[in-house]
């Protein structure tokens, strides 16, 4: 299973999470504090985080991520970023 690295309020944590989950979901699972106040559909960017590793193990940007003007590398909304390897993602405090 793909290791997914989460660094957060100076910390960092590796957990495992299954190909086809989304970052968010991964978060969630394993008690780590990732905000998301649209309940994960794309129309809020309080899930924001910059992926410092593995951009290329997650699927591609969506039209809600360019809807809410995530245009830009590093920067992915983690509700709609599925992984398929292992990343590592930086969120912001
Ligand atoms: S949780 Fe709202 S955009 Fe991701």
């Amino acid at each position: 299973m793909p290791n997914v690295t989460f660094i957060y309020n100076g910390q960092t944590k590796v957990v495992q999470g299954k190909d086809g989950q989304t970052v968010l979901q991964i978060a969630l699972d394993n008690g780590i504090p990732m905000e998301h106040a649209c309940g994960g559909n794309g129309f809020c960017t309080t899930c924001m985080s910059r992926v410092t590793a593995g951009m290329t193990n997650l699927t591609p940007r969506n039209d809600r991520e360019e809807n809410m003007g995530i245009t830009e590398e590093p920067y992915r909304l983690c509700c709609q970023a599925k992984i398929s390897g292992d990343v590592t993602v930086e969120i912001p405090d």
